[in-house]
């Protein structure tokens, strides 16, 4: 029995990754931050992880990526062997406008987690969630971890700070910092202002009569899309390799927004060029034309590779939002 701290458990693959531990017979337990509301959406829907509350087997404590004390606080509390770090401001675009919160959660707040983690629980594990959005608009395809870094919006920029920080700890403190870089991942669970749960979502409320459009900016980008249940598989992996290290996660198979679209719509046997609607509200400044990741090291190291493919997650992401509709309603 292992004992794991989660930063962003309230968030889509804190809580898959609490659920996976739990399930192995892991104690778990995860920051959270003080909010108005006591609600947490993902952890309170989820029947194994209401149930490993009442049990004690997942507990919370109240922290932040800005407040060094709680970290610190925590950290002796829980003793933890592993940290699977995920928290931080995450949206791209929003990043442009929150630069500086986005730098400070997702940038500062690594170091401050790292220095937290080196004076407290210095044999510890930590795991970092950076992205392929390090990558920029990459001069190679597929992008593998010898890919040069290229950030092009702040978000990015502040996950390069937080890489480069988990290298220079693991090559000059001797600890186990690895990371993933992971490509886009989505569920059930996504945030909604992301754009594959907002199709979904959009596909769904559509085809039960709640709206007639769905307003989207682009269709034309290509992302590498996985299902968040495979990619936290693969988090697990590079946390308990032998040696730590950095591994690209992804499917290697980009699609188009567009592409997305077709295949949810059609999940309701919908045309959605009838309904989305191309809007500049949700245009980027800029934007990685396609992203296709190369997770060959980490299938030939980690024996890792996505069982979920592009057509079955579109179709489970269409159907929770409909079965979700179906059950509850929704008064908007
Ligand atoms: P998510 O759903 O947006 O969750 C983000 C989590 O971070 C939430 O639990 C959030 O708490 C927490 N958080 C944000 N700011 C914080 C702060 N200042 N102090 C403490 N907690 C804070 O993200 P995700 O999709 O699960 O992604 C997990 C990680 O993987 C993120 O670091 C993301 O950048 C990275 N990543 C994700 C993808 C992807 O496609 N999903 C791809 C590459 C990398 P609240 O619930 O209180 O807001
Ligand atoms: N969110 C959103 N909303 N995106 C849209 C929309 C829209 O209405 N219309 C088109 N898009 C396009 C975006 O411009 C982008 O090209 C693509 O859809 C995917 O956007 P997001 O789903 O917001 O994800 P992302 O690729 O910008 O970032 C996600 O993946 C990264 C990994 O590559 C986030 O999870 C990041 O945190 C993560 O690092």
């Amino acid at each position: 029995m292992a004992r794991i701290l989660i930063t962003g458990i309230t968030g889509q693959d804190g809580s898959y990754l609490a659920e996976s531990h739990l399930a192995s017979g892991d104690e778990v337990d995860g920051l959270v931050r003080q909010s108005s509301l006591l609600q947490r959406t993902r952890l309170d829907s989820v029947p194994a992880l209401v149930k490993a509350r009442s049990t004690g087997r997942l507990k919370l404590h109240y922290a932040d990526l800005s407040d060094t004390s709680s970290l610190v606080s925590v950290l002796r509390n829980v003793k933890p062997e592993t940290v699977y770090h995920l928290a931080g401001q995450s949206h791209v675009k929003i990043s442009f406008d929150l630069p500086e919160y986005t730098a400070d959660s997702t940038g500062l707040g690594t170091l401050r987690l790292l220095e937290s983690m080196r004076h407290v629980v210095p044999d510890a594990r930590l795991f970092l969630a950076a992205t392929s959005e390090i990558f920029g608009e990459a001069k190679e395809s597929p992008q593998n971890e010898k890919t040069p870094m290229n950030p092009i919006n702040p978000y990015a920029a502040a996950k390069v700070y937080a890489l480069n920080l988990v290298r220079i700890y693991r090559k000059a403190y001797g600890v186990f910092a690895c990371a993933g870089i992971l490509f886009n991942h989505e569920s059930p669970r996504r945030g909604e202002n992301y754009v594959t749960r907002k199709i979904a979502r959009g596909a769904a409320r559509i085809a039960r009569g709640r709206e007639k459009e769905l307003h989207l900016g682009a269709l034309t980008p290509k992302r590498d899309w996985s299902y968040a249940v495979d990619i936290v598989d693969g988090i697990r992996r590079i946390a308990s390799a032998p040696k730590p290290d950095d591994f690209v996660l992804a499917s290697g198979l980009p699609h188009s927004v567009g592409e997305f679209c077709e295949a949810a719509f059609r999940v309701v046997g919908l045309d959605y060029g009838k309904h989305v609607v191309l809007d500049p509200e949700y245009v980027r400044l800029v934007d990685i034309t396609e992203t296709c990741g190369d997770a060959s090291r980490a299938r030939n190291e980690l024996g890792w590779a996505p069982k979920t493919g592009f057509l079955e997650l579109v179709r489970i992401m269409v159907d929770a939002e409909l079965a979700d509709l179906d059950a509850h309603g929704d008064p908007a």
